[in-house]
C-alpha cells in the first residue's frame, strides 16, 4: 500500500511515498536553511511561503522518484502539528486536495510520532516496548513507547530544546545557523573538558530538561572570552564548542539512562536532527551496551524532517481504519497524549 506522506511543519518541505509502512520509494526534502541562515533561525513568515512555492514540485518529485504517478497513490498522511501554524497549513491544504480529488484517505499526524516511529524506515528495528528520545530543534522529550500509537510522555525540556541551545549557541560563536553540525564538526579539533559548563540535571530522577542555563552559561563566557587575550590563550573557540557539546550529551546520555532503569526496556531509540550527533550516539552507546541496552538511531536523512516517517506513521493509522475528514485543522501545540490511540 503506497502512502504518500507531507511535512511542512517547520523549514523544510518533505514529501515521500512509503510502501507498506517500511519501504521508502522516494523522500525528498527541499532545505529552506539559505533563507533562514542570515536571520540566525527560522521565520515563520517566510518559512510558509517557500512551503507554498515547494509543495507542488518536492510531491512531483517524491511521486516520479517512485516511479508512480497520482493514481497509485492509496492514502495521504501529513503533518498537522506541533509546527508553525502557517507552515502547517500549506501541507495540509495540498493533502486535502490530494485526497479529495484521488477520493483515497487521509490522516493528520503528530510530528513527534514521525520521529518516533521514524527508526522503522531502516531495517535494524528495535522490539517494543523502548525509550525513545526526540531531540531537535524545537523539541526535546522522552517517551516510554509500548507499540504503534502506545506513547507515554515520561519528560521533556521545561525552556529551551536541545538543538535550540545549539542553535543559539552557534549564533553566540558567530558559527551560522543551524548550529549542531557546524559545532559538532568544530569540536572535533577542541578539547570538550576545557570548560565546564553547568549541567542542569533538576530534581534527582527528573526527566525534564533544561537548557537554558547551559546557553546563558556559554553566551557569559563568550563574552568575557572575546575582550580578554588572557582567556583567549587558555581556550580556543573550539575548546567552547566542543566543551557545550559535551555538556549537553551528558545530560542528554543521563537521562536516558534513568529512563531505562525506571522503565526495565532493553532499547532506546534516538530521532530528530540532535540525533545525527555523533558524540551524542557513542556516548549513548558507551553508557548503554555495558548494561545490554541496545541503541537504535536512523541515518541522517530520516533524523531531521522528512516526509517518509510521516507517510510510515500515516499507514499504521489508516490500516487501522483510521479517516480524517475535510473539516480537520492544524495544530501549533499537539502533546503526544491527545494523538487518538489506535484501534485494535
Ligand atoms: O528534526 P530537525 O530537522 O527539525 C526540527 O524539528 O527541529 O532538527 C533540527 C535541529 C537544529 O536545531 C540543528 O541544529 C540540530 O537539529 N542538529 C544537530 C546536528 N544536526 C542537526 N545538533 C547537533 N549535532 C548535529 N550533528
Ligand atoms: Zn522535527
Amino acid at each position: 500500500m503506497n502512502i504518500l506522506g507531507i511535512d511542512t511543519s517547520c523549514d523544510d518541505t518533505s514529501a515521500a511515498v512509503v510502501s507498506d509502512g517500511c519501504r521508502v520509494l522516494a523522500s525528498v526534502v527541499n532545505s529552506q536553511v539559505k533563507i533562514h541562515h542570515p536571520y540566525g533561525g527560522v521565520v515563520p513568515e517566510l518559512a510558509s511561503r517557500e512551503h507554498l512555492r515547494n509543495i507542488v514540485p518536492v510531491v512531483s518529485e517524491a511521486l516520479s522518484g517512485a516511479k508512480l504517478d497520482m493514481r497509485d497513490i492509496r492514502g495521504v498522511a501529513v503533518t498537522i502539528g506541533p509546527g508553525l501554524i502557517g507552515s502547517l497549513l500549506v501541507g495540509l491544504y495540498y493533502a486535502k486536495g490530494f485526497a479529495y480529488v484521488r477520493k483515497i484517505p487521509m490522516v493528520g499526524i503528530n510530528h513527534l510520532e514521525g520521529h518516533i516511529l521514524s527508526i522503522f524506515l531502516e531495517e535494524d528495528i528495535p522490539s517494543f516496548p523502548f525509550v525513545a528520545l526526540t531531540v531537535s530543534g524545537g523539541h526535546t522529550s522522552l517517551y516510554l513507547v509500548e507499540g504503534f500509537g502506545r506513547y507515554t510522555l515520561m519528560g521533556q525540556t521545561l525552556d529551551d530544546a536541545a538543538g535550540e541551545a545549539f542553535d543559539k549557541v552557534a549564533k553566540v560563536l558567530h558559527l551560522g545557523y543551524p548550529g549542531g553540525v557546524v559545532i559538532e564538526k568544530l569540536s572535533h579539533s577542541g578539547d570538550k573538558e576545557k570548560i565546564h559548563f553547568p549541567r542542569a540535571h533538576l530534581a534527582p530522577g527528573s526527566l525534564d530538561f533544561s537548557f537554558s542555563g547551559i546557553k546563558t552559561s556559554v553566551a557569559l563566557y563568550v563574552k568575557k572570552w572575546e575582550t580578554s587575550a588572557q582567556e583567549k590563550d587558555q581556550a580556543s573557540l573550539a575548546d567552547i564548542a566542543a566543551s557545550f557539546q559535551e555538556a549537553v550529551v551528558d545530560v542528554l546520555v543521563q537521562k536516558v539512562m534513568v529512563a531505562v532503569e525506571k522503565t526495565g526496556v532493553s532499547s532506546v531509540v534516538m530521532a530528530g536532527g540532535v540525533a545525527c550527533n555523533k558524540v551524542l550516539r557513542e556516548n549513548m552507546k558507551a553508557a548503554a551496551s555495558p548494561k545490554g541496552i541496545g541503541v537504535f538511531y536512523p541515518r541522517p536523512a530520516y533524523c531531521t524532517d522528512n516526509g517518509a516517517m510521516i507517510a510510515l506513521a500515516g499507514y499504521h493509522r489508516i490500516i487501522h481504519g483510521e479517516r480524517a475528514d475535510l473539516s480537520m485543522d492544524v495544530k501549533s501545540r499537539f502533546p503526544i497524549d491527545d494523538l487518538a490511540p489506535l484501534p485494535g
